[in-house]
């Protein structure tokens, strides 16, 4: 196998530290040829893409490690991840197909956790060593943890906060941001949490009764969980939810939950839903496959096009299924640079054929992460989104703005 390191492009790198702060390097930093096992989390956390991924010189030594009771023989200075795809596991980026989940890639998501000699830890950003002992199903007494970061009293809320509740000065939602993301957006408005892989991950029921005390703090009903991409990790989710609605037993607590809604297939939304989820907010990237790629920032597209069917198909689940019982706002991108008007009207023409009284949210994307030359749209901009799609028909549309929202 191909063996990489982290270059850095100096000539790129405005020396921000992301790489040192954020990410979950399992090596010796970045631009450490011989401490590096090419993990590529820094390379993806990197705001200025000045991380690269280059070939390793040397096919490296091997080590003898155990995997699920078999030895086996792996190169040295890799991550677990990478060993066990040397030996013929899968791993796959979309859950349920009869491989291991490793969405983020970044160590935030836990989803591809395993047990590393005896402990809970990320495939993606471990390094292997000599007589590890690996557990690809790790059963007994299974907790699954994620970490999560950045609870505050918020006020404006997110896509799935119901427009009434948005603009005033008063605190709407506690909310909690979880870590990790299986897409890639170049604009990413929230990046540093989903790119972080630092941090000690939680359970569910340790998060549970941190929002408990958060909702307690900011004097509100409503408890949000958002990222990053907060579906990622099944397990996690479920049991906090399930946990908060046993620490929140009051008819007023409401658990929102916003998503990109990639992977929230029929049956997850039912979990979800069972366990306690009042309001979702499922944020729809595009309606045109190549919108998505770019919106997505994701460049295989089998994967991309699995994703985009899913939101829309979760949209239409929740809304034949759910509406009236769970709260649904739908989100919709506007940036002149990223989506036209044209693809923006169709999509609420979508919206409007499965169900003209679902919210939508339209988020007038700002410059951020690796996508700083686009231009935040004006407000003028933001009031023709707003009046094409109420021209579409759709009952209930607001548009964020730079002065507030607008609508509904
Ligand atoms: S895929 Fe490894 S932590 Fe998310």
């Amino acid at each position: 196998m191909a063996l990489k390191y982290a270059w850095r492009d100096r000539s790129r790198c405005r020396m921000c530290h992301v790489c040192d702060e954020i990410v979950a390097c399992p090596g010796e930093g970045v631009g450490q040829a011989e401490g590096c096992v090419g993990c590529r989390a820094c390379e993806l956390a990197c705001p200025n893409g000045a991380i690269k991924s280059k070939d390793r010189l040397g096919s490296g030594e091997e080590i003898k490690i155990r995997v699920d009771g078999h030895s086996a023989h792996v190169p040295g200075r890799i991550t677990v991840k990478d060993a066990l795809e040397h030996l013929g596991y899968k791993f796959s980026k979309y859950p349920g197909e009869g491989a291991l989940f490793a969405p983020c890639e970044v160590g935030g998501c836990y989803s591809c956790a395993l047990k590393i000699d005896g402990v809970l830890r990320p495939a993606c950003v471990t390094a292997v060593r000599d007589g590890m002992e690996i557990a690809t199903s790790p059963t007994d007494l299974h907790v699954p943890r994620r970490i999560v970061e950045g609870w505050m009293c918020h006020t404006v809320g997110g896509v799935g906060t119901p427009w009434y509740l948005k603009g005033g000065r008063k605190y709407v939602e506690a909310a909690v941001f979880t870590c990790g993301c299986n897409l890639r957006c170049p604009q990413c408005q929230n990046w540093e949490i989903t790119y972080r892989g630092k941090g000690s991950p939680m359970t569910p029921e340790e998060a549970a009764v941190k929002m408990t005390l958060t909702r307690r703090s900011c004097g509100v009903d409503r408890m949000a969980i958002s990222g990053g991409e907060s579906t990622l990790n099944r397990p996690w989710l479920i049991q906090y939810i399930e946990e908060l609605r046993r620490l929140n037993p009051d008819e007023k607590a409401r658990i929102h939950v916003d998503t990109n809604a990639s992977i929230l297939t029929k049956d997850y939304i039912d979990e979800l839903v069972e366990a306690g989820m009042t309001d979702v907010g499922p944020d729809l990237k595009g309606l045109r496959l190549d919108t998505f790629m770019r919106i997505s920032g994701l460049e295989e597209r089998e994967l991309a096009e699995k994703y985009r069917r899913t939101s829309w198909d979760a949209v239409r689940y929740l809304a034949d299924k759910y509406l009236g019982e769970v709260f649904i706002g739908v989100g919709i991108p506007y940036n002149k640079s990223l989506i036209s008007i044209d693809e923006v009207s169709r999509m609420g023409e979508e919206i409007f054929k499965i169900d003209s009284e679902l919210q939508v949210c339209v988020l007038d994307y700002r410059p951020e992460f690796r996508q700083r030359d686009i231009v935040r749209p004006r407000v003028e901009e933001m009031v023709r989104v707003w009046k094409i799609l109420k021209d579409a028909g759709l009952k209930t549309v607001i548009c964020q703005t730079e002065r507030g929202h607008i609508g509904p």
